[in-house]
């Protein structure tokens, strides 16, 4: 199938390079968009948000998306996203338009796909299970695509996200009925992707991930897909989940957090913490010291056992799309 939305927009790939909250992705998203794909950028505070969303502008004048995981967006948010081109929202059972903006809500079951068609979405992310960062589906991509096809109007925008790595993966979605896909892994190994040159050697030399709770302060009860680490060595002995002491610790101390300035738990992370578990659920982007890569959480999916190379993002585009 063939995205109306994206024609629309004028995007001519059906590529779309996925939110991935914490990184400063205006000049990725900018490269995607630029090379026919959509470009999006995830959460960040809001000042980096608004700044990020200006570089990408003044690098393409094709269209940007942004994305923003609901428990962590405030007012603020919402108002510069108002002023992306698309607006994908992640992580809400019961999900509502807040923007006057083109919007998508990622959901990862059929039940959450009815009721995002039902508050007046304009389509949604289908995740499967497979994917990195915070996963809402609990079964692999193309069997929720299926279900979720058969269950809401034929017309209906569905972006695929999770375990798409190459443009076989693509014709695969489409021909199952998603109109686009979206790939958060495969564009974390993209030259213009800030994360540090360690990290992107993990995703390419890596081939397992861990579906855990353990990096859960600040956003307790959120399954996450991360590459292993110190940390995940450390405390996913018995319970890929993470130890119900810590689990239970992030839930009762997340509201006090949730209060803090946003920078405060990065300024922490920066300014040495003794801490061995990241005092951020956030992306360690390439700002962060070497050392937080071993407590803090390497997302990636179950795509990085099929990827291999470091590529300029707008080659990723060209080679993806079918
Ligand atoms: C580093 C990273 C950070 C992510 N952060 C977000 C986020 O902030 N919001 C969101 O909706 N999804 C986030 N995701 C999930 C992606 O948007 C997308 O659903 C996922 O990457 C697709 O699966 P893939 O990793 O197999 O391509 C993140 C994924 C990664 C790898």
């Amino acid at each position: 199938m063939t995205s109306k939305l994206l024609e629309r927009l004028g995007v001519v790939s059906p590529v779309v390079q996925a939110g991935m909250g914490g990184l400063p992705a205006g000049e990725l998203a900018a490269v995607v968009s630029e090379a026919g794909g959509l470009g999006t950028i995830g959460w960040l505070p809001v000042a980096s948000l608004r700044d990020e969303l200006m570089k990408a502008r003044s690098l393409t004048s094709r269209p940007i998306s942004i994305n923003l995981t609901v428990p962590q967006a405030t007012q603020r948010h919402w108002q510069v996203a108002n002023d992306a081109d698309l607006v994908v929202t992640h992580w809400e059972s019961v999900p509502q338009r807040r923007v006057d903006k083109p919007w998508l809500h990622t959901v990862g079951s059929v039940d959450e796909a009815q009721a995002a068609i039902a508050a007046g979405a304009d389509g949604i992310v289908v995740q499967g299970v497979e994917a990195g960062g915070h996963v809402r589906g609990k079964v692999p991509a193309l069997e929720l695509l299926g279900l979720v096809r058969a269950a809401i109007p034929p017309d209906s925008e569905i972006f695929l996200a999770g375990g798409i790595a190459d443009a076989d993966d693509v014709r695969r979605a489409l021909a199952a009925g998603a109109t686009a896909t979206a790939l958060g892994t495969r564009f974390l190994a993209s030259d213009e992707c800030p994360i540090s040159t360690e990290y992107q050697r993990r995703v390419v030399e890596g081939s397992e991930t861990i579906l855990t709770e353990l990096f859960g302060l600040g956003w307790p009860h959120a399954p996450h897909r991360v590459l292993p680490n110190a940390a995940t060595r450390r405390w996913l002995h018995d319970n890929s989940l993470g130890p119900s002491s810590i689990r239970r610790l992030h839930a009762v101390v997340t509201p006090l957090v949730m209060r803090l300035p946003a920078r405060f738990s990065i300024h922490t992370l920066h300014s040495g913490s003794s801490s061995p578990l990241a005092l951020t659920a956030q992306t360690p982007s390439d700002t962060f010291p070497a050392r937080a890569l071993e407590k803090s959480p390497l997302y990636a999916g179950e795509t990085v056992a099929r990827i291999h190379d470091v590529r300029p993002a707008a080659e990723l585009v060209r080679d993806l799309t079918p």
